[in-house]
């Protein structure tokens, strides 16, 4: 190992417009399903990881504290990046989010994303972008996706592999993505628990993996078309599929609140007003209203009149994830 094994990255969260929900292999931490991603460039998770063979064991500080459940997860990807460079030393990983943890908002698929980039450089492995990608979705389905910036694609290949890759770059088409936070609080039901609870229990969950290809084949045409309401329409029956799956669960996973479906109606009625909008929610109460750069302040002004929207955060396209000066605020 070096004598420097420490290094620092950025991530940012992305959001899916064709979902993720329903693992294939739970142990591999294999989807069942593609999906398509944007990420946003105005949150962010800031992660160090320091490797130390004087240290016991290695120690997670996630926003400051101790979390051994996300500790376990960390090492798993860890163990992958130290079998790799032919070391056992355990790390420090201090990673802080500048946005709220589990509560909708992709922390974990930022967070993977960055432990990895952080990590492969701390041991100076220089991996392949495929590898990278498998060592992050170990930790998170959704995290190779922030490896990536503007639009990504996660496909599964019929061989079994899963693949990656960037799709469009962030500045190739400007959309902005204005969250619409209802609660700031982290949801009862993670996405992990939450995917096998619907692969297990929901009558829903055949007929949302055998539909969901070809979504996942008319996003992809659309945003290489740049073609904004074909993009919308998708993506809306993409959120609503996945909801249906989750809602049909047992126990039922409803992860709106009344804000929340005010704040998709807010965004229905502008869109029948013409205004290029459309929404996307995840396992979470927030509304993630993606638009033209043209329409968003509309969007802003409409979605900041909703009864119990308690912040709009206004984003636009990020970069993937990338070694920083750790000195750099
Ligand atoms: C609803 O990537 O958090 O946000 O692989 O178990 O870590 P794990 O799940 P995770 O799930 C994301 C689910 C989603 C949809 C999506 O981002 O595609």
């Amino acid at each position: 190992m070096r004598a420097a094994a420490s290094a620092t990255a950025i991530a940012h969260p992305n959001i899916a417009l064709v979902k993720y929900w329903g693992k294939r292999d739970d142990a591999a931490n294999l989807p069942a399903v593609g999906s398509l991603s944007l990420t946003l460039d105005a949150l962010a998770t800031r992660t160090t990881v320091r490797f130390d063979s004087g240290l016991a064991a290695d120690e997670l500080r996630l926003d400051g504290k101790p979390d051994e459940p996300a500790r376990r997860r960390v090492s798993r990807c860890l163990d992958l990046l130290r079998a790799r460079a032919g070391t056992a030393a355990p790390a420090q990983v201090w990673t802080q989010n500048d946005f709220p943890t589990g509560a909708g908002l992709a922390s974990s698929a930022s967070g993977f994303a960055a432990l990895v980039v952080a990590g492969a450089a701390a041991l100076g492995l220089d991996l392949p972008a495929d590898e990278l990608a498998g060592i992050a979705r170990i930790g998170s389905g959704s995290a190779p996706r922030s490896l990536h910036g503007g639009f990504a694609v996660l496909r599964n290949l019929p061989s079994g592999a899963v693949v990656c890759e960037p799709l469009l770059a962030a500045g190739a088409w400007p959309l902005r993505v204005i969250v619409a936070v209802t609660s700031p609080l982290p949801k009862e039901v993670g996405s992990r628990d939450g995917m096998r609870l619907s692969r297990e229990t929901s009558p829903y969950y055949e007929a949302w993996v055998h539909s969901h290809p070809p979504d996942l084949a008319a996003a992809e045409e659309a945003v290489r078309r740049r073609d904004f309401p074909a993009l919308a329409t998708v993506a809306e029956a993409s959120c609503l599929k996945m909801h249906a799956v989750m809602m049909a669960t047992r126990p039922p996973l409803l992860y709106w609140t009344a804000a929340t479906v005010a704040a998709m109606e807010a965004v229905r009625t502008l869109r029948r007003a013409g205004t290029d909008v459309f929404f996307t929610v995840d396992a979470g109460p927030q509304v993630k209203a993606v638009s033209t750069a043209a329409a968003a302040p509309a969007v802003m002004a409409a979605l900041a009149a909703v009864p119990g929207v308690t912040r709009l955060i206004d984003s636009g396209l990020g970069h993937g994830a990338r070694c920083i000066d750790p000195t750099q605020r």
